[in-house]
């Protein structure tokens, strides 16, 4: 089985910690190392290759990471400009033989169970092997809106619904048929290919000259790339496919998506939060304070996120995580 690793994401939901230059996955976060780093050594044993999907700017610095975490020889594969997952997933199982079983994860998620995750891949690569696009799928517990949800009965799929509104999201929580989609996917890099084939023919082709450059001259040019219509893999394939099937599984996940995430995956691990911070009449439980550089002091105030970086301070009420996205735009557009 081949790993492959989705690193393009670009890091905004947990600015000003993250940014383009170093988002989330690139971070040391949890004992010195960081979510791509912890990705790769939580798949190693199941995976015989390791190819990296990134964006061109943070090759080097994700070259470096792999190679700290002990990678031989990763496949690097830079895109000049991201074109979602779908190309990215597109691209990799080009440059693969059709009959090699590809493992298809998130740089960025934190796993706190490697056991149960073991046994998941396990039973995912047995239904990859026998033809079929799996996915891994995870119990919900409140009605996120940035997930896909996964109707399912045993390990077959009956609908999958990629980030529904609020309302859906409450309804498909409240029916107890859904399965959260993981975004960790398992499949030949062939069967991949024949559905994005039948939903998605223009990345299809598009992705096929990209590959066939890489292949050639080991990059891919910017309007090669742009060429790829941009979409995620839950919308251009999962949600269409029919041969779309899930496992379900109990395994502590966390894709670290909000400052709440990151907080609620930090009390474990100390590492960035806390060490230069004081707190009168204020429970330390319940607040976060990230930054290395100053003493930080929070005084009657509860449920906090403070962030203190070189470039910027960030102070927010737990709960508004969300609206940092928007934030972020701001600060694109006026700084
Ligand atoms: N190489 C590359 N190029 N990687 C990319 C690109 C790209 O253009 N865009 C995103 N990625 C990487 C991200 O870095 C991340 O690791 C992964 O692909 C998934 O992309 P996200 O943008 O984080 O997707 P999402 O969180 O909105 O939704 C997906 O994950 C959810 C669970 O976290 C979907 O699969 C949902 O259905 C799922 O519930
Ligand atoms: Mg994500």
């Amino acid at each position: 089985m081949h790993h492959i690793l989705l690193c393009g994401g670009s890091g905004t939901r947990l600015w000003p910690l993250s940014n383009q230059q170093t988002p989330k996955q690139l971070l040391p976060l949890f004992e010195d190392r960081s979510l791509l780093q912890l990705t790769y050594l939580r798949n190693r044993t199941a995976c015989t290759n390791i190819m990296a999907i990134m964006n061109a700017q943070q090759q080097h610095m994700i070259a470096t990471q792999l190679q700290e975490a002990g990678a031989e020889n990763p496949m690097l594969l830079a895109e000049p400009v991201g074109r979602n997952t779908a190309a990215a997933i597109a691209l990799a199982a080009f440059v693969t033989a059709p009959e090699t079983v590809l493992l298809i994860t998130p740089a960025d998620h934190l796993i706190g169970t490697p056991d149960l995750y073991a046994q998941t891949i396990a039973t995912a690569k047995e239904l990859a092997e026998a033809d079929n696009l799996v996915t891994i799928g995870l119990q919900p517990n409140y009605p996120e809106t940035g997930y896909g949800y996964i109707q399912y009965k045993g390990y077959d799929v009956l609908r999958f619904v990629e980030k529904p509104d609020l309302p859906t999201a409450t309804l498909l929580l409240e029916s107890r048929d859904y399965l959260w989609n993981s975004g960790i996917f398992c499949c030949k890099a062939g069967v991949m290919l024949e559905e994005l084939q039948k939903y998605a023919p223009a990345i299809y082709e598009a992705a096929a000259i990209a590959a066939e450059e890489w292949l050639q001259t080991g990059t891919v040019s910017l309007g090669t790339m742009e060429a790829i219509p941009a979409d995620s893999i839950d919308y251009a394939v999962m949600e269409k496919s029919q041969r779309v099937k899930v496992v379900p599984s109990y395994m502590q996940w966390s894709d670290v998506g909000s400052y709440e995430a990151l907080s609620e995956a930090l009390t474990q691990h100390y590492q960035y939060s806390n060490h230069q911070a004081v707190f009168i009449n204020s429970d330390p439980q319940n607040s976060m304070v990230i930054g290395k550089e100053k003493l930080v002091a929070l005084v009657g105030v509860e449920n906090m996120v403070v962030v203190d970086t070189p470039g910027a301070l960030l102070i927010m009420q737990k709960g508004k995580g969300q609206e940092i996205k928007q934030l972020h735009q701001w600060v694109k557009e006026n700084r």
